[in-house]
């Protein structure tokens, strides 16, 4: 489906997977996440953004579970996470900033792994993880161990452990970094699929191009407080027209658009 489906079939009345009231995470003194209310559409492609140190992971890490809120409270897929989390892991998939692969398996066994623990049929797990190492063009090196594997490999495998069990939901902090240019293709059109069929992505990304073309939906966060929210289209008119998303962004977390002055010592 072609995002400009996706988009229309957007309507704002549609119940929503994320949904966070005042949500805090502070850091000893440091208040990394400070008091936001997200609102993230069920079927939308959400593309959270912001400054390196903004608190986007922080945010990832809350609402998956990793770590715990200071204060406020979430709901994901209509479940407080904090009250049922398995019932929510159960639902959803993360790729995390830092992975979190087992670097003593294989991505056969990393997949089937991640399958066991969903409790998956094995002639299903088998099937799902030569569909998706085949997709993600890592049957070659189905056998070798994780910790060969180079950087990208590890992001495209750790995408695959997060879509095997079949989430509705889709948590993924910066999937774009590091992959290259074939494989960032084929983990678009992944994406538009798995939203076209209903499914929610929560995505981190510095590549404002990508976040741009797939995004419905767009949330900033600066210095740990939400900036702006909403549909891009909305997001896009309220600010003036013919405005790119990197000026939007800009102009948002206060950076500064004029020309600079280039180091004379460069
Ligand atoms: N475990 C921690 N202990 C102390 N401070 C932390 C911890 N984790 C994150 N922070 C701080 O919280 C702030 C937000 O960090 P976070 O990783 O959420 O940023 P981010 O928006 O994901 O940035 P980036 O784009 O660079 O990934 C940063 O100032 C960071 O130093
Ligand atoms: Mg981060």
């Amino acid at each position: 489906m072609a995002k400009a489906e996706l988009r229309a079939r957007y309507n704002p009345s549609m119940e929503l997977a994320v949904e966070t009231r005042g949500l805090t995470r502070d850091f000893g003194t440091f208040r990394a996440v400070d008091g936001i209310d997200l609102a993230v559409p069920a079927g939308s492609f959400y593309g959270f953004l912001g400054p390196n140190g903004a608190g986007k992971s922080t945010t990832i890490r809350c609402l998956t579970g990793l770590i715990r809120p200071s204060a406020g409270s979430m709901r994901i897929l209509g479940t407080d996470p904090v009250a049922d989390p398995v019932s929510v892991k159960r639902r959803t998939g993360v790729v995390p900033e830092d992975l979190a692969l087992f670097d003593r398996l294989t991505a056969e066994e990393t997949l089937f792994f991640v399958a066991q623990i969903h409790g998956m049929p094995t002639a299903t797990a088998r099937a799902r993880s030569e569909d998706l190492l085949t997709m993600m063009d890592l049957k070659d090196a189905g056998t070798t161990l994780v910790t060969d594997f180079s950087h990208g490999m590890r992001k495209k495998l750790s995408l695959a452990a997060a879509l095997i069990p079949g989430p509705r939901l889709l948590f993924l902090d910066e999937p774009f970094e590091g992959i290259d240019a074939v494989a960032s293709r084929q983990i678009k059109e992944l994406m538009l699929s798995f939203v076209s069929r209903g499914g929610t992505i929560f995505l981190t990304s510095h590549i404002l191009e990508i976040v741009e073309r797939l995004s419905t939906h767009i949330g900033v966060i600066a210095d740990g407080k939400l900036v702006a929210q909403g549909h891009i289209d909305e997001l896009r008119a309220g600010s003036g027209s013919g405005k790119t998303l990197e000026e939007l962004f800009i102009g948002l977390v206060g950076g500064d658009l004029r020309p600079q002055t280039a180091l004379d010592w460069i």
